[in-house]
């Protein structure tokens, strides 16, 4: 740096006013010391401007300084400090020089002249100031400040950003933004009023795409189905379960799916019995049945049957309900069985075999007689034989598996001997056997 120094005397260097004369001859001859001239019209020795006089004074990027006895070549950038006395005894009618910035300034940096006083200069209003274009520039007394904007520190010259991450401000995830920062939460959560925690969202309220149950949990939900209905794959929608595709035993006769649960039902003639199971309805005793006058109704597995209500043919007789007998007057009743008496029973299909069905019993017994029973009726017989269980009782057993729907009559007859009365009679059990559609 080149500053030339020129002080007009040791010890007051950049006070103003000092003035040195010649010490001998001032009366005579006056001479002023350098960077002086002799004015006549005060009789003092003047300061002279050389930063008016000399032609570049100072070069390059120097500012050239008017100073007592000489000049200053100072960065331009700089301000002469000075007392903040404004003249002096010998120059007491030179102006303090009140700014614009190239004059000379006798007060501290930062201050200005102003009337007798020094006041502080706002460097910002001024533009006197090297803050950066992003920085504020903050007067103060004295002196100005740099203040970087919000989330910014400054380093050195520099506003750099303030990383808040580093700070774990954010419950989850912080995102730096130049200047500032944003808190995220994970999926399943929203940002709490704080900007900063993160609170489960109970996306069951929110429209969550559950198909028919929601369950909020922390920072997810679950969807649930009702019951006969299966989670599908995506977690979110509920597919029907057949429960009849479960299970052949589900239904005694047929499954019906339906969405979310199944029924059973049951076949014609049959009714549900509780959930599963079919009976036969009874048409005869619901009074659904067909049967006219002058005919009996017989309930049978899946239906029912209308018997006449007379069943005794010539030669024989009613004489019950059920019962028909031929008369001993008769004589073509003499090889034929004195009593027809007309059963019904209905079984089911598929009856595992050998089944005793019906039981046939003596009503009456002589003493000493004995009973003898057999299937009068010689077609047929394949499926059914007699078994003789003592004198007065045998049992019909089925003896092959028969699938109905199909219908029987067999003739049973019980041949009762009295060896002492030299005694035989026959009765015929006529038994209609009905076989229905189904295994129930
Ligand atoms: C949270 O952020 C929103 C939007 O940016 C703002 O309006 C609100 O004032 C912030 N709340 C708090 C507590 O900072
Ligand atoms: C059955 O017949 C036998 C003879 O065959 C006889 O001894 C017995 O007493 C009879 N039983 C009945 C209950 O009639």
């Amino acid at each position: 740096m080149k500053a030339t120094y020129v002080f007009v005397c040791v010890g007051l260097a950049l006070l103003p006013g000092t003035i040195c004369q010649s010490p001998a001859e001032s009366e005579a001859y006056t001479d002023c010391t350098d960077g002086y001239e002799w004015d006549e019209q005060t009789q003092l020795c003047r300061d002279i401007n050389e930063c008016e006089t000399i032609l570049e004074a100072c070069r390059g990027e120097m500012k050239c300084f008017n100073h007592y006895g000489g000049y200053l070549c100072l960065p331009r950038s700089s301000y002469v400090i000075t007392a903040p006395e404004t003249a002096s005894q010998s120059e007491p009618n030179v102006p303090v020089p009140v700014p614009e910035n190239e004059a000379f300034n006798p007060c501290p940096l930062g201050y200005r002249a102003q009337g007798e006083s020094c006041v502080d200069i706002d460097e910002c209003e001024l533009n006197m100031h090297d803050c950066q274009p992003s920085q504020e520039c903050i007067n103060t007394v004295g002196t100005f400040t740099c203040q970087c904007p919000d989330g910014y520190s400054k380093i050195g010259i520099e506003c750099v950003d303030i990383d808040e991450c580093r700070y774990r401000y954010c419950q989850h995830r912080c995102v730096n933004v130049p200047g500032s920062f944003s808190c995220e939460c994970e999926p399943g959560f929203q940002l709490a009023g704080n900007n900063r925690s993160c609170v489960d969202v109970n996306e069951c309220e929110m429209g969550a795409p559950c198909q028919q149950r929601c369950y909020n949990s922390y920072g997810t939900f679950l969807c649930r189905c009702d019951q006969g209905y299966d989670l599908g794959p995506d977690g979110y929608s509920c597919n029907d379960i057949n429960e009849c595709s479960y299970s052949s035993i589900l239904c005694q006769y047929q499954c019906v799916n339906e969405p979310g649960k199944f029924s059973c039902v049951c076949p014609e003639g049959y009714e549900l019995l509780g959930s599963r199971l079919c009976q036969d309805v009874n048409e005869c005793e619901t009074g659904s049945h067909q049967c006219g006058e002058g005919q009996v109704c017989v309930n049978i597995h899946g239906g029912h049957q209308c018997v006449s209500a007379n069943r005794c043919q010539e030669p024989y007789i009613q004489v019950s309900e059920n019962r028909c007998i031929c008369p001993v007057v008769k004589p073509e009743c003499r090889d034929l069985p004195f009593s027809i008496v007309h059963r019904y029973m209905s079984i089911t299909s598929e009856r595992s075999v050998p089944s005793d069905i019906f039981q046939i019993q003596a009503t009456s017994v002589y003493p000493g007689a004995y009973n003898s029973f057999r299937i009068r009726s010689g077609d047929q017989n394949e499926e059914f034989y007699i078994r003789q269980i003592n004198n007065i009782s045998a049992m019909l057993v089925l003896a092959r598996t028969v699938t109905g729907p199909k219908e029987y009559v067999l003739d049973l007859e019980m041949q009762s001997v009295n060896p002492l009365m030299n005694y035989q009679t026959s009765s015929v059990l006529r038994l209609a056997v009905y076989i229905g559609p189904h295994v129930f």
